[in-house]
């Protein structure tokens, strides 16, 4: 890739990099292509998804290719009927892909695992017979607790084929995070390991889940599937707790695929909304495995010999679009990473790429960020030849990470993917493609079939270099088809700590995504748009943290602090941070017999360890004996965040989006 412009240039605007010819040639989608797949969607948004929907297996097709007529609540592919494991997995046994590597697995201690497909389909089908056994079956709910291991993936897969649903906690959440999600779903199941392997200790995992199993909760949940990772000690609760091992060597490796309605839930994932309580996020089979191939295909460009590597934990919506059924549904090699990316060094992730031939790196720039600051001899050290494209999700990388992973790790010749899209979105909504354009810190455009704008607060757009709000204007196949359990207002579990547990209107947190600006789906990001139409995300427009790519709310780490003894009142902002993007400040005001005191800061940053867990990072705790608040009483974060930043207030209007 060649740019052209100076690379000294200081306004970002200017450089502009382009694809190598070769790479265009390659390319999958070319750029006639991808113009006349443009038009298409704009004339025929509808003829587009469906011809995208014909690339995959279903049991019968649909009656209809949207079904708008309960808007907001849109239903694709209505009366087909498929399962997305059918696809990422069953099919690919008839073909060539069968004895194919389906999934690279290493452990942090350096050992490593492989499965073709047809091994990943046999060890699926045994893990569905097993969980079929266990008495789950089609619509139960499965959380599934767990490291980065092969089981997690065949745990995915074998509750999916028997048309169950799973609901993923990422293991960095404490017992009582994890409770309040089981209980949430209402699971049956839960499935874990002993233990796991993360900066050379042993994170021991069982015990959490025993933790988070007391009370209400242990109510809905039958039994507990544990994985024989770590190989340490475990209480095993008589006709409760099982290993896998033991259960799985009992069963057949053949297991029939449950057919599903197109819009039956696939998963259920929890993400932090402006409120107290998380929302649950729910996908479905059929539209979601249609936007992910597609968009999986076209952006990162899939060819028969690729190694993906995704380095997103399986928690999150990039775990489950991006590691598993994007890679599975287009028949590619994906591989999975147990450990911390600086264990036993700071080139434990090039080591990888190197070992095993990785050809796409898609990560997120908290990583690259935390690399770049150990320098270019460690990626240096290691043949990083076979890399032929890069990806960024998450967060804003900005153009300094963003030239620096170009340069040091893809020689100036991978094009940077930088992919926004989120939970809700569940497929990949505007990205480059491999021949397009780049510039550094820019998405670039939305992909074929997705639309986009930017406006302001009446809803109006607004003109190139000015920011907004970023609104998606029509519905795409793999968006979320609700909120879990969606009755509107806050449900007051106990990881958010809210009580208010209001009874609402069906659909209505759902709904409340689409009323702000009729029609339009809220992503709740700023963006702006530059002069060729290029976007520029430019960070979250309410009170959602980014810490490390991973979204937390405020109001959740606010109810956790608020459940401390000592604390009165809590409020949180976001501060910017050299490695994680963001990091979370609180002010304190304490009660009236609490005295402040470095002692009392450690404890309540324990405090959150233990109710949220490791994931939400309090960078600094501030004492006040009063804080600024609207006469509704709602306290004016962006306030505080403009005395923190030294701005004035006004300056962030646009953010405050919660009045
Ligand atoms: C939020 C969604 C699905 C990706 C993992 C996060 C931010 C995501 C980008 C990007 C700038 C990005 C947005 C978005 N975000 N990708 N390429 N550039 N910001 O999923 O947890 O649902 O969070 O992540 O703020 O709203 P998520």
């Amino acid at each position: 890739m060649e740019h052209s412009g100076t690379l000294e240039s200081l306004a970002q605007e200017l450089r502009v990099f382009r694809p190598l010819p070769q790479l265009v040639i390659e390319a999958n989608v070319n750029p006639q292509e991808l113009e006349s797949f443009r038009r298409q969607a704009a004339n025929d948004p509808q003829g587009y998804w469906e011809e995208a929907a014909d690339e995959l297996d279903w049991y019968k097709k649909w009656d209809q290719v949207l079904d708008e007529s309960n808007a907001p609540f849109y239903r694709w592919f209505p009366g087909a009927r498929c399962n997305i494991v059918y696809n990422a997995l069953d099919r690919h046994i008839e073909t060539a892909n069968k004895n194919k590597l389906a999934l690279i697995w290493e452990g942090e201690p350096g050992d490593s695992r492989k499965y073709t497909y047809y091994e990943l389909y046999r060890e699926v089908n045994r893990f569905a017979n097993a969980l079929r056994t266990l008495g789950v079956g089609k619509g139960d709910r499965v959380i599934i607790y767990m490291p980065p291991l092969p089981e997690a993936v065949i745990a995915m897969l074998a509750t999916a084929k028997i048309g169950a649903i799973h609901s993923l906690v990422f293991a960095g959440f404490s017992a009582k995070a994890l409770r309040g999600r089981i209980r949430d779903v209402k699971a049956k199941l839960v499935i874990t390991a002993d233990g796991f392997y993360r900066n050379g200790q042993i994170i021991r995992l069982k015990q959490t889940v025993d933790e988070a199993l007391v009370g209400a909760c242990a109510d809905c949940v039958d039994s507990m599937v544990v994985v024989h990772r770590a190989k340490v000690d475990t209480d095993m609760l008589d006709g409760r707790d099982f290993w896998y091992d033991d259960l799985v060597r009992r069963e057949r490796p053949e297991s029939p695929t449950e057919v599903m309605d197109a819009n039956d839930t696939l998963f259920l994932l929890h993400t932090s909304g402006t409120t107290g309580a998380p929302k649950i996020v729910s996908h479905c089979h059929g539209g979601y495995m249609v936007g992910v191939h597609r968009t999986l295909n076209h952006v990162f460009d899939i060819k028969p010999t690729d190694i993906f590597w995704c380095t997103a934990d399986l928690g999150w919506v990039t775990g489950h679009s991006a590691v598993l059924y994007g890679p599975l549904l287009a028949g590619t090699t994906t591989l999975l990473y147990e450990g911390h990316p600086n264990y036993p060094q700071a080139d434990r992730m090039w080591h990888i790429v190197s070992k095993y031939g990785v050809t796409i790196f898609y990560t997120a720039p908290t990583l690259i960020r935390m690399l770049m600051r150990f320098g270019p001899q460690y990626p240096r050290q290691h043949d990083l030849s076979t890399l032929r494209l890069l990806g960024s999700v998450g967060e804003p990388i900005g153009p300094e990470t963003w030239l620096w992973f170009y340069r040091h790790i893809g020689r100036g010749e991978c094009p940077l993917l930088d992919t926004w899209w989120q939970t809700e979105t569940g497929m990949f909504m505007i990205s480059p493609l491999p021949i397009s354009l780049l510039k550094p810190g820019s998405v670039t455009k939305p992909l074929p079939g997705v639309e986009v704008d930017i406006v302001d607060r009446e809803g109006n757009s607004v003109p190139p270099g000015v920011g907004g709000l970023l609104v998606i204007t029509k519905p795409w196949p793999a968006m979320m088809t609700g909120y879990f359990n969606d009755t509107g207002g806050d449900k007051g579990d106990e990881t958010s700590g809210d009580k208010s547990g209001e009874k609402g209107v069906e659909g209505e947190r759902f709904r409340e995504a689409f009323s702000r600006f009729p029609g339009k789906y809220l992503a709740g990001d700023v963006a702006k748009r530059d002069e060729d139409g290029y976007l520029w995300i430019q960070g979250r427009a309410d009170d959602v943290l980014n810490i490390a790519g991973h979204r937390l709310g405020t109001a959740e780490m606010e109810n956790a602090f608020r459940s401390h003894p000592a604390v009165a009142e809590a409020a949180i902002i976001g501060v910017p941070d050299k490695i994680k993007g963001e990091a979370a400040k609180a002010f304190i005001i304490l009660i009236q017999d609490a005295q402040p005191s470095d002692d009392l800061i450690l404890d309540l940053k324990h405090h959150m360890r233990k109710e949220l867990g490791p994931v939400a990072v309090i960078k600094s705790i501030e004492f006040r004996t009063t804080l600024p608040r609207t006469r509704s009483g709602k306290i004016l974060r962006r306030v505080l965040k403009a005395e923190e930043l030294g701005e004035a207030p006004g300056d962030l209007s646009m953010l405050d989006d919660t009045e």
